[in-house]
């Protein structure tokens, strides 16, 4: 047998709610090592980047903190954000721009150029939409991660002036828009056949699998046309898989239209971004709505994998908080993780597995953060083989 795999994390807990939830994300990982001696998961927990470390620093991490982190194999990230409580008027805050930077300077840093955000809708969730199709929606949106329209290029000449001119620049390379486009027909290809052993099959015209791409073309030319153009070459490679394209206004009607209609949805940073916070209300909001940023061309460059929810301040510190979308969220890292390792394959299936028959049977239930941790350890234990 070949010598089982230590995988080394970096816990960011940050802001807010975020050290309440990673709390029950790291409980759980060391119940599912616990229940399966062939996981191995040694994780370091950071104080940084957060607000409290600005306020006794000056700065939100330690400068040389990118670094650090590349010396891991993956970061598991809570929330960044006010702080909190809300109620406190004198806590420490900083401006959105500089409290989130980190963020977007690790999906940077490690070219972390792909953020995957499943939209599939738990048994106990709550459930937005009345048409009972809703209840079938499963979605993937792949985001590009790397550029588009969060590159921050631009500038303010003669700033607060009635002179003022602003300019914020948009960049679109062929590189990036050749990985995400196949990323997202190879990530349909593989849910299409993972569907087909589960007996889920799908149908999109005579296909089994379907990708839309998402762009602003009628207004934004000329990346659209080149997504567009560029999309319809690599198709060719995927005659499996079938295609669609929606402007993002439509694409936004559509989600709450006939959310059931999509399967792998592509689109630039900011319009995924947008996309992403409508699709995780469809299954059920943001408590339960998990997100993976990911280098699949570099695994040797920490992914990140952090819940799509904020630091929810008006929450902080009362162990109210769902801690759902964190756990799905380490279930992301262990499925990642278990590409390389099958023993976290299964821990990322037992650990989904648990949250889910937690909320079924506790749909609606107002409980503590730590109640359901307790509650989904309890069923990773059960759950052993
Ligand atoms: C997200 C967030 C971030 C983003 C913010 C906090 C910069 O909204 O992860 O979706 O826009 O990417
Ligand atoms: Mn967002």
């Amino acid at each position: 047998m070949s010598a089982k795999k230590t995988w080394h994390v970096a816990v960011l807990p940050g802001d807010g709610i975020g050290p309440e939830v990673i709390a029950q994300a790291t409980r759980a990982l060391d119940a599912l090592a616990e229940v399966d001696s062939e996981l191995a998961i040694e994780y370091d927990t950071f104080d940084w980047p957060s607000h409290a470390w600005h306020e006794a620093h000056g700065e939100s991490a330690p400068a040389d903190y990118l670094e650090r982190l590349a010396a891991y194999d993956a970061i598991l990230l809570g929330a960044l954000g006010d702080p909190g409580p809300t109620t406190d008027p004198n806590r420490y805050l900083l401006s959105d721009s500089d409290s989130l930077a980190p963020l977007l300077e690790i999906r940077k840093g490690f070219d972390q150029w792909v953020c995957e955000r499943p939209v599939r809708r738990l048994e106990g969730a709550p459930q937005y939409l009345a048409d009972p199709r809703a209840a079938d929606i499963d979605m993937l949106v792949i985001r590009e991660n790397s550029e588009g329209e969060y590159v921050n290029q631009g500038g303010r000449l003669a700033a607060g002036t009635p002179n003022e001119v602003v300019t914020q620049t948009a960049v679109f390379t062929h590189r990036a828009t050749d990985r995400i486009i196949r990323h997202a027909f190879e990530q349909a290809r593989m849910r299409a056949t993972s569907r087909e052993a589960d007996g889920r099959v799908r149908d999109f015209g005579g296909k089994t699998a379907q990708v839309c791409l998402v762009t602003k073309r009628n207004a934004q030319k000329f990346w659209g046309d080149m997504y567009t153009e560029m999309f319809a070459a690599i198709a060719e490679d995927y005659p499996d898989v079938a295609t669609h394209h929606e402007l993002v206004d439509a694409a936004c009607m559509k989600f709450v239209s006939h959310p059931w209609m999509f399967d792998v949805v592509v689109a630039s940073n900011l319009h995924g971004d947008i996309l992403t916070d409508l699709a995780a209300v469809l299954n059920g909001g943001m408590g339960v709505s998990p997100s993976a940023n990911l280098n699949p061309s570099d695994r040797s460059r920490p992914p990140m994998f952090e819940p799509t929810h904020g630091s929810a301040p008006d929450i902080a510190g009362q162990n109210k908080a769902g801690p759902a979308a964190m756990l799905l969220t380490a279930a992301m890292m262990l499925d990642w993780m278990g590409e390389e390792d099958p023993a976290a394959a299964r821990a990322g299936a037992r650990l989904r597995d648990a949250v889910a028959a937690d909320l079924a049977a506790h749909a609606g239930d107002m409980r503590a953060t730590d109640a359901i941790g307790d509650a989904v350890v309890a069923g990773v234990r059960a759950g052993r083989d």
